[in-house]
This record gives structure tokens, C-alpha cells and sequence, in this order.
């Protein structure tokens, strides 16, 4: 057994015997009923190499992972003219938090909480019919993941859509400043259904490594995003990526990183490896628990913190 994959065991070995597990979303109905004794790691190296272990093959919820795909994605549409849509600074507040958006002029802080992920996604949208623009996102995510099964849980997109009064909110308020082009029902469609993208750590990790590598996913040498690009999303995952634990997540783990609600992270070591884990219960923040621990332990016991 590799270094690695010693580390590996050893770390799922550890968090499946912890009982300080979180509590699991319970805002989004669907994501409620989801066991929170799980847990999965998938680490791919430079070279290819994969360690995973634990519930590493099974589908979840990726939820506000999906902001760094969207993100890269309209930066591709739209360029660097999206940052006059969406802000990069923390927000130092939580994920679906209006409260600076009156301040600001509907601006979002930033492209990974919920006002900047929608306003995103409305990006994505101008050029296409909900339906495409769906299409596209999901498309983007099985090219990255090497994986055409991948696909959306329409039972959490549903729910979330019965029950995401607060994202109506946010959608709606940026609309009167301007910043949604489409309307608030199409560009919301679009969101609720990217965040409920399933998608396993394994898969996960493998999507990530254009961001490990400069922009290029190494098994195929095929460029998703110049070197500098990957490098700015990176810098935002750092500094917004777990909204008000951001500073937290870097103290403690020292790597870019992207939460979801599903309580999956997606965490990047630039030129050493793209790492997903997988953990459904949460902390106060939002962001998984046992997820952040474990990284925690992952990178101080291979010196991956980038600082
Ligand atoms: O909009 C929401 O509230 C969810 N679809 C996504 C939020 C989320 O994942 C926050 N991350 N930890």
C-alpha cells in the first residue's frame, strides 16, 4: 500500500467511528432524509493515481460544488466581464444571507454564495432556453468527470424548488437592481437543478484536476482553462469557498476548497492532487464537519497545505 492510500484508510477509518457527525440539511426536505453516517474520500494524484475509500462510490447531492463548474463555465462564455456581474471579496456571511446585497446594489460579494451563484447561473442562461443551458452545465460536468452517467436528482431539484423561498428572494431582489437578465423563474430553474447534480467523490475528484493542474486535466493533456484562470477560481475557492468559515477552512486545512450542502467538499492541492469528500452532516456554517476534519488531518499528514 502507497503512502497515500495508508493515509487514506487510516483517515475513513477514523471519521466512520466519530460520533461528532453534524446534522444534515434540513432546509431542502429531500437532502434531509440522507444518512448521515457516511462517509467517502477520493484523492487522484499527479500522476493518476487514486485513493479512495469508505462511501467513495456513492452519489450525492454536490449542491453549491456545482458554483466552481458554473463559474468556469460562464467565464468561458462571458470572460472576465462577469466580474462586473458578481464580486470575488468573502462575504463574511452565510451562504444565503440578502443582507449585503441592499448595500451593494444587488452586486453579490461574490461568486459562491447563493446571490452570486445565481447571478451565475442567469449568465450562463442568457445565451439558451433553461433547458440548454441545463444541458450545457450537466454536458461540462460529464466531460470533466470522464462519465456520461452522470445526472441531476430531480426528486432534490424538486424539493429544493418547493421550498428555496430564500434564494426567490435573492433572485428577485437582484433582478430590481438589474443584475438578472432572465426571468427570475428560468435563471432559479437552472440553479436549483445544477445544484442537484449526483455525483460520487471519485467522480468528483476527477473533474477537479484541471484546477490541480494548471487548467489541464493531466490523462487527457486536453486544456479546460488557461493556466492563470484555474489559478484565479482556486484563489476565490481559498477565500469564499465556505462562505463564513472560508478563513476557518484555510487555517485549518490550507487548500482551496468548495462546500456543498450535501456535504460534499471539493478541495485542490495545486500540483499534487484534486481530492473530494464526502460527509452529510454539517457544521454551523454550512459546510460538512467530518469533511473538514478529515482534509485537515489529510493535509498536515502529507504537508499539502499550500502555506
Ligand atoms: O441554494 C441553496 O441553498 C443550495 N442549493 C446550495 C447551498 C449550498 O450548498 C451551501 N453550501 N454549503
Amino acid at each position: 500500500m502507497s503512502n497515500l492510500e495508508t493515509v487514506v484508510t487510516e483517515i475513513v477509518d477514523e471519521m466512520r467511528q466519530r460520533t461528532d457527525r453534524g446534522e444534515v440539511a434540513r432546509y431542502i426536505p429531500e437532502l434531509a432524509r440522507v444518512d448521515p453516517g457516511q462517509f467517502g474520500l477520493a484523492v487522484i494524484g499527479a500522476d493518476g493515481t487514486v485513493a479512495a475509500a469508505g462511501d467513495c462510490d456513492v452519489p450525492f447531492s454536490i449542491q453549491s460544488i456545482s458554483k466552481v463548474f458554473t463559474l468556469t463555465l460562464a467565464l468561458g462564455m462571458v470572460g472576465d466581464r462577469l466580474w462586473q456581474r458578481v464580486g470575488r471579496e468573502p462575504s463574511g456571511s452565510p451562504f444565503n444571507s440578502v443582507v449585503q446585497l441592499e448595500y451593494e446594489r444587488g452586486i453579490p460579494r461574490n461568486p459562491f454564495i447563493n446571490a452570486g451563484a445565481i447571478a451565475v447561473t442567469d449568465l450562463i442562461l442568457s445565451r439558451h432556453q433553461p433547458r440548454e443551458a441545463l444541458g450545457e452545465i450537466l454536458r461540462f460536468m460529464q466531460f470533466l468527470a470522464q462519465d456520461t452517467s452522470i445526472t441531476i436528482d430531480e426528486a432534490v431539484a424538486a424539493s429544493e424548488h418547493r421550498t428555496g423561498f430564500r434564494n426567490v428572494a435573492l433572485a428577485n431582489y437582484m433582478k430590481s437592481f438589474g443584475v438578472i437578465d432572465n426571468p427570475v423563474e428560468y435563471t432559479l430553474g437552472v440553479y436549483f437543478h445544477h445544484c442537484a447534480i449526483s455525483m460520487t467523490c471519485r467522480q468528483l475528484a476527477v473533474a477537479g484536476r484541471f484546477l490541480a493542474h494548471s487548467g489541464r486535466d493531466p490523462s487527457t493533456g486536453l486544456s479546460v482553462v488557461q493556466a492563470e484562470r484555474a489559478r484565479r477560481i482556486n484563489a476565490v475557492m481559498l477565500t469564499c469557498g465556505h462562505y463564513d468559515g472560508s478563513g476557518e477552512f484555510a487555517y485549518r486545512v490550507g487548500l482551496p476548497g468548495k462546500s456543498g450542502v450535501g456535504g460534499g467538499i471539493l478541495a485542490v492541492a495545486p500540483g499534487r492532487a484534486s481530492i473530494a469528500v464526502w460527509a452529510p452532516g454539517l457544521d454551523a456554517a454550512g459546510n460538512s464537519h467530518l469533511g473538514r476534519i478529515a482534509l485537515e488531518r489529510l493535509t498536515k499528514r502529507l504537508g499539502w497545505s499550500i502555506f
